[in-house]
């Protein structure tokens, strides 16, 4: 096969795992990343595209001979960058415009689920506050309020009395979120696990599962965030939940996809709760997750860009997937004040010693250079991974690795993997 030129659209911790995936493969040409990061750099042409303007995307991609534009963040996708890309003959891995409603819109996947008899909790969807109040006063707590649309992770309430509920209720309502539907969901107790699955539009091959930290505090405490941190694999998530999950969620969604006139390729990610009665749908994002990604990226055996590929091409069926043996886990360090306000531009030094630990990656997730310096660029700056033959073992690996990073004005969770940890310790 001839060598072939790529694009990766994104500039975080997911983009530079998956930038670091992409040039192990014999199959890559040059690689280009919009806009990137200094980390992705060292894999990567970056290019100062504006992703948002399709137009200048297809023309760098006619200009650079790109055989494939791989879109890391879900903001690009549900703009329909790829409907654009397809349009001009560009090919993409991720869905259509139409498929990314599955990330875009809570209401559109929970009356999707109902339709397909995909297990998920039950729910009502909401224009009006008045309504929403008369139905919540007849559930049970604790009970779930989401704003609809694209919030970031933060339009979601848990909210554990009736009164924090509508609270949360009067909140959509006054507009905080964009457009004013909420969706008032019942609570489903149990583990989550992140589950992901690659899809052609036909075909759904398994890509592995991973459980992800989303309070900012040790013990599963404080405000949410984007995740401080993940393991690969997730014991909690044995081969036959697995299999559940592609049978019950993973592939009558791609039916019904299908039978929509909307198939989705690329990457379906599904936010599961491993409940009593087995996987459970919380969500679905039609993008990495990240830090899941690094994790992943750190177990695959096989060619990334030959499986994106065949995701785009309609041929699933003809790969595997195969994996390292052993766990990945990553720590996110994050600037103080995240998920909060953030100061930027301090130093992060240490990091070739850190780097330098035995089967430790450091994925950058917000950094930039100033000068010759490396700065803190955002909430999430570093991503530290290690691979160990168990859970306890990585985790040992990557909390080295931070301690050799001299960055005060950074900080971590120092309990990521806990759950995993105390099951092995059994
Ligand atoms: P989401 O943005 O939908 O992933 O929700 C953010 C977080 O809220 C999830 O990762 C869960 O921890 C929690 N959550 C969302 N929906 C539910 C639910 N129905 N039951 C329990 N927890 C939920
Ligand atoms: N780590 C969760 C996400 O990527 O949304």
């Amino acid at each position: 096969m001839p060598r072939m030129n790529v694009l990766l659209i994104g500039s975080g911790g997911r983009e530079h795992a998956l930038a670091w995936g992409l040039a192990a493969s014999p199959l890559l040409g040059t690689l280009f990343a919009a806009p990137g990061n200094p980390g992705i750099g060292q894999h990567a042409k970056l290019v100062g595209l504006d992703v948002a303007d399709h137009a200048a995307v297809i023309a760098f991609c006619k200009a650079e001979n790109i055989g494939l534009v791989v879109v890391g963040p879900e903001g690009p996708l549900v703009a329909g960058l790829v409907d654009d890309l397809a349009a001009a003959g560009v090919k993409a891995f991720g869905p259509s415009k139409a498929a990314a409603q599955l990330e875009g819109s809570k209401g559109f996947t929970k009356d999707f689920c109902a339709e397909f008899g995909i297990p998920t909790g039950a729910y009502g969807r909401f224009t009006s506050l008045a309504d929403a109040k008369a139905y919540l006063a007849a559930q049970p707590v604790p009970i779930v309020i989401k704003a609809d649309g694209l919030a970031a992770g933060k339009g979601v309430t848990v909210a554990l009395t009736r009164a924090e509920a509508q609270a949360a209720l009067e909140d959509i309502f006054s507009g905080k979120f964009g457009a004013a539907e909420a969706v008032i969901e019942a609570y489903l107790d149990g583990e989550e696990v992140s589950f992901f699955a690659l899809c052609d539009g036909e075909h759904a091959v398994a890509f592995g599962g991973a459980q992800d930290h989303k309070r900012v505090g040790d013990g599963d405490t404080g405000p949410n965030t984007g995740g401080m941190g993940a393991y690969s694999p997730a014991p909690v998530f044995t081969a036959a939940l697995e299999a559940r999950t592609m049978a019950e969620i993973i592939l009558p969604t791609l039916r019904g996809m299908k039978a929509r006139g909307i198939p989705f390729r690329g990457v379906l990610f599904a936010g599961l709760m491993i409940t009593a009665k087995g996987p459970e749908l919380i969500e679905y994002n039609v993008r990495f997750g990240d830090p899941e990604t690094q994790v992943l990226m750190m177990r695959l055996k096989d060619d990334l860009l030959t499986l994106l590929l065949a995701a785009a091409d309609g041929a699933l069926d003809k790969v595997s997937v195969r994996w390292w043996p052993g766990v990945a886990l990553t720590v996110v360090m994050a600037a103080q004040g995240y998920p909060g306000d953030v100061l930027k531009g301090s130093e992060i030094r240490g990091l070739a010693a850190a780097e330098s630990c035995e089967d430790v990656e450091i994925f950058h997730a917000g950094t930039k250079l100033s000068g010759e310096k490396l700065v803190a660029n955002g909430g999430r700056v570093l991503n530290v991974t290690a691979l160990g033959p168990t859970v306890g073992d990585a985790q040992k690996r990557a909390y080295a690795a931070v301690d050799q990073l001299d960055w005060p004005e950074g900080f971590c969770r120092r309990d990521i993997g806990w759950r995993a940890v105390a099951r092995e310790s059994k």
